[in-house]
């Protein structure tokens, strides 16, 4: 064959294999709303810049008259790409191909690019739209699964992983997800579930639609699976994009720095916060008035959302901010919050990203929902997180600090490397109200007036307390700050702990409370 005709079969071939499972399958996806597993590669990384492996493994069934199919690319697209410039390794499961279900060869594919990604040290991202475990392949499709998620593991906390669900994603194609570190749902696209609506009908009777067991939302604001949320496909390609220039490539370098800028929100930060301690306001107004460009990439916005976290910017480096926020049940903690707070110290920690708390809580949540729904261990979570993290830790006292909260919410004794107070800071075991009730129960029940006694107690103990001065007369906070100062300081803190290093005892490894 000459040359030329040898390339012209070879673009042929190419082009038969991008037609995935044909045109009907593909109409069908289209109809759904969903675009199909090239487009969506090529609408994440930059133009020009994907290149595709494997487009002509072919899969290995046999059983289940599986030898006479023709699968295209055996269902999953793998490849590598830039996006603004930083390369990453990509897949994409194409479900017009047998449902984008995983059999042996296309969980090969998968494994290629995830072992790529670790040895290149680039960050992987995976678009899920799959029927999960290729029914007619067998075991096969299970130890498929078995090697993802056994390098899903390997390569936590070295390579950033992220997770796009981008149809019904079934079974095995569901745990893949859950061991990376960010996942991304779409509206009316996206579903997860270990068992579909038919099996819990047939095990359990019950009725529910697909949407309401595993959709967007429900994995946005009620399990915690997701972390971004989006309205479409290319409102998640974009979410993609913005995280990736936070993050750093892996675990040995920091995230790019970018032009350093001034905030720019019109609020002024000592207006922000109401003179009466009881009333709320949005934590993020206080943010952003600290960040470059008044910019906050928010994470898991729609879940606990007492709890605010996610990066900005500080003099161009990336910060995680973890932040209690008072509009949200005065901005407890509780199981919830602190899983979603825990999790991202452990990833800024694992990913030398500087940390910044903002603190204003009441303390833990109290009431017996929260007791046996384990507050305890979710609660310790945050206590392990903060005290294992090395990356610079600073913390801002802005309001309350309440009993375990002012501990948990990366105090001096978990380690703090700075720890500020505006002067409006409130520390101590407890509420005023709380604490005046308990400790003179006595005098307040023998008085002739028993409120005009509470109202005195709660005043004393309010002076004595309810201030920074007393943790600032023992070391406890460096420094008590006017709050217009507050981006400035922190910046320099930032600027000074820039090399910190401190050394941890060898172990294998710790054991967090689950
Ligand atoms: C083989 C599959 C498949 C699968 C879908 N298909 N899932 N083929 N194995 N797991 C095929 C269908 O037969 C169909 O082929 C084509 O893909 C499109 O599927 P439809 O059913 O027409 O699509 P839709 O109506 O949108 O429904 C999507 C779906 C449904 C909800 C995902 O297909 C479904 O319930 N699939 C099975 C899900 C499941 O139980 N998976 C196993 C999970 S167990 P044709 O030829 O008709 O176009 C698992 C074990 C691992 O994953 C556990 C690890 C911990």
């Amino acid at each position: 064959m000459s040359l030329k005709r040898s390339i012209l079969d070879l673009r042929k071939r190419k082009d038969e294999v991008r037609l995935g499972g044909g045109d009907k399958a593909i109409e069908k996806q289209v109809a759904q709303g969903k675009m199909t597993a090239r487009q969506r590669i090529l609408a994440i990384v930059d133009e020009g810049s994907f290149h595709e492996y494997d487009m002509f493994v072919e899969h290995v069934g046999t059983d289940f008259n599986m030898s006479n199919k023709v699968l295209a690319g055996d269902g999953v697209v793998i490849g590598t790409g830039m996006i603004y410039g930083s390369p990453i390794c990509i897949y994409a499961q194409d479900f017009t191909v047998e449902g984008g279900s995983l059999g042996l060869m296309h969980a090969r594919k998968i494994t290629k690019i995830m072992d790529h990604a670790l040895k290149m040290r680039v960050p992987l991202i995976g678009i899920n739209d799959s029927g999960g475990a290729r029914i007619q392949e067998g075991v096969n499709s299970l130890a498929g699964y078995g090697e993802i998620f056994f390098r899903n593991t390997l390569s936590s906390g070295v390579i950033p992983q992220i997770s796009v669900i981008l149809g019904p994603c079934a079974g095995g194609a569901v745990y893949s997800p859950a061991l990376t570190d960010f996942v991304f749902v779409v509206e009316n696209i996206s579903k997860m579930f270990i068992t579909g609506p038919a099996v819990i009908k047939s095990v359990l009777g019950e009725d529910i639609s697909m949407e309401a067991l595993g959709g967007a939302r429900v994995h946005a604001e009620t399990t915690g699976n997701a972390h971004f949320f989006a309205l479409s496909e290319k409102e998640c390609f974009e979410q993609i994009k913005t995280l990736i220039t936070y993050i750093p490539w892996n675990n040995t370098v920091r995230a790019k720095a970018f032009p350093p800028k001034e905030p720019k929100t019109k609020l002024k930060i000592e207006n922000i916060v109401p003179a009466d301690a009881r009333m709320p306001y949005d934590i993020r107004d206080i943010i952003k008035s600290i960040t470059d460009g008044s910019e906050f990439f928010e994470i898991m916005e729609l879940f606990a959302a007492n709890i605010v976290i996610g990066f900005g910017r500080m003099n161009g480096e990336t910060v995680g901010f973890v932040a209690n926020q008072p509009l949200v049940l005065a901005g407890v903690l509780d199981c919830d919050s602190s899983d979603k707070a825990a999790r991202f110290i452990r990833y800024c920690n694992a990913f030398n990203i500087p940390i910044i708390t903002l603190e204003d809580m009441p303390g833990y949540l109290p009431g017996v929902d929260q007791e046996h729904a384990g507050v305890i261990r979710h609660g310790a979570k945050i206590l392990y997180s903060y005290s294992e993290a090395t990356v610079p830790k600073i913390t801002v006292i802005i309001r309350k600090a309440y009993g375990g909260g002012y501990i948990a919410m990366n105090s001096r004794h978990l380690r703090a490397d700075f720890v500020f107070a505006w002067p409006t800071a409130e520390i101590a075991v407890m509420g005023p109200e709380g604490a005046a009730n308990i400790v003179f129960r006595k005098e307040i029940a023998e008085a002739a007036d028993p409120e005009a006694m509470r109202q005195q107690k709660i005043q004393e103990y309010k002076d004595k307390f309810a201030n920074p001065y007393v943790a600032a007369s023992k070391g406890y906070i460096d420094e008590v700050i006017e709050p217009q100062e507050t981006r400035k300081i922190l910046l320099h803190a930032l600027q000074i702990s820039m090399h910190k290093d401190v050394p941890a005892p060898a172990k294998k490894h710790g054991l967090p409370p689950f």
